[in-house]
């Protein structure tokens, strides 16, 4: 069996653990390859609710093994607490169930206070980060004095690693930012406990994904964030540190390109964004809060990890077609179309215009999409509810009608369409 990768095909928050959770059931490991606890995904078991930012969330099927591989970055206090919050909902959490990668890096409190001061220094320009410390992370990873999980092994000079860590981040910290200093000490002591509970969980992740592989078992990469937030292909500077796409996921996992069979972009029926940065089918308004829902529901669109309320708009088909091109998806689903239900008219952006000129790509790529109206298709609504559908003849003839122009446009087949939270509440396309 081969390598599936799951991706988020926009701005993140697009439903990605909802498809890793239906794809488990035949996994043997769900593998996260790429950012760190600025994710979020809430995980209904049953009765269970499970809010993760960090551990796969294929773990919750207990058949699985989960892995973190070189490409994450880990706050070993959020990991620890994901891990005992799905210990007490019933789920086995041993080092055969999970493991991390040697080459993972550590988030610490130094990275998380960097974060927040190197946002409060660019005012008005601000990228809107989780403020988790991902991106002083990877920037350490980048420097070449990034501390790695496999440090953890080595309790004495993994002390001595934390406290040169924070020392050398101090002087930043205060010199540059005029922020308070950390104690190295302090942090030293906290990381040691941590390296103390999670030594036994590290393991050569990227060797046991080839083994598993070479014996033909299923394995599924789990994506974060999404191809707009991407360090290379997104809408730099308003991205994430890391590589999100489908490439970023050989390069976070440590296995080669021959081992992928099926790549599964994830995209809303809409458009949402959280953070700073271009947005052309953006809404305000009614239309918006219709969209966004009040935040009564779980599945209203708040962020999962900071709870902000997030930038909603059309579904954007540019940009859907970009995120084909750098993620070569096999597949689309398309999550929360009962969303749509009750509107009169839908609109699709098909193209963007400028100066009088229509565009159906980018010319010059992401960082001026802000200079561009976008061209919409208008296509017309459906009144009736759509959560009870399970299979395509189950849809109005409307909302066939636009997953349909969906597919031209992005020239892609649409596999599957979710029609409520419930994990039941889908709509499978792959024998239509
Ligand atoms: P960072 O990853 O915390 O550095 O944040 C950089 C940008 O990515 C900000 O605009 C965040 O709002 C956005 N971002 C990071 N993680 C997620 C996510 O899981 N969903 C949606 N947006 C995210």
């Amino acid at each position: 069996m081969p390598l599936d990768i799951v991706v988020g095909a926009q701005w993140g928050d697009e439903g990605k653990g909802r498809m890793v959770d239906l794809f488990a059931e035949k996994a043997s490991i769900v593998a996260r390859y790429s950012g760190g606890d600025n994710a979020g995904h809430t995980v209904t078991v049953g009765e269970k609710i499970f809010k993760l930012h960090l551990v796969p969330s294929g773990l919750a099927r207990p058949h699985t093994v989960g892995i973190l591989g070189n490409g994450v970055v880990i706050n070993p206090n959020t990991l620890l607490k994901e891990m005992n919050m799905l210990r007490d909902g019933g789920l086995e959490i041993n080092p055969s169930r999970l493991v991390i990668s040697p080459n993972a890096h550590l988030i610490t409190p130094v990275h998380r206070a960097l974060d927040a001061a190197q946002e409060a220094q660019r005012g008005k320009d601000q990228i809107g980060t989780t403020l988790r410390g991902i991106g002083p992370a990877y920037m350490d990873k980048s420097a070449r004095r990034g501390l790695r999980a496999v440090e953890m092994l080595d309790e004495e000079a993994f002390a001595d690693a934390i406290q040169m860590h924070v020392n050398f981040a101090n002087k930043e910290l205060t010199g540059v930012y005029g922020a308070e200093p950390l104690d190295p000490d302090m942090v030293a002591a906290e990381y040691l406990e941590y390296a103390r509970k999670l030594k036994a969980y590290i393991g050569d992740a990227s060797g046991m994904i080839e083994r598993a592989l070479q014996d033909r078992q299923y394995v599924l990469a789990e994506g974060a964030q999404g191809t707009l937030l991407d360090l290379d292909q997104g809408t730099y500077p308003f991205v994430t540190s890391s590589n999100p796409t489908a490439p970023g996921a050989l390069v976070g996992l440590g296995v080669g390109p021959a081992w992928v069979h099926e790549i599964v972009g994830v995209t809303k029926a809409f458009q949402t964004r959280v953070g700073e940065g271009g947005f052309p089918t953006e809404l305000s308004g009614e239309m918006a809060t219709r969209l966004r829902g009040t935040g009564a529901n779980p599945w209203d669109e708040y962020g999962t990890t900071t709870g902000r309320p997030r930038r909603v708009g059309w579904l954007d088909m540019v940009l859907l077609r970009y995120a084909m091109r750098v993620n070569t998806f096999t597949a689309l689903a398309l999550t929360k179309l009962d969303i749509l239900s009750g509107l009169p008219t839908i609109k699709l952006c098909v193209g963007y215009r400028r100066d009088g000129k229509t565009f159906a790509d980018l010319p010059l790529g992401l960082h001026e999409i802000d200079t561009f109206t976008p061209v919409y298709d208008e296509m017309p609504g459906w009144e009736e509810d759509i959560q009870s559908a399970r299979t395509p003849d189950d849809l109005p003839p409307q909302a066939l009608a636009y997953i349909r122009a969906i597919e031209k446009s992005a020239g892609i087949h649409v596999g599957w369409v979710s029609v409520g939270p419930e994990r039941d509440q889908m709509v499978s396309f792959a024998d239509a």
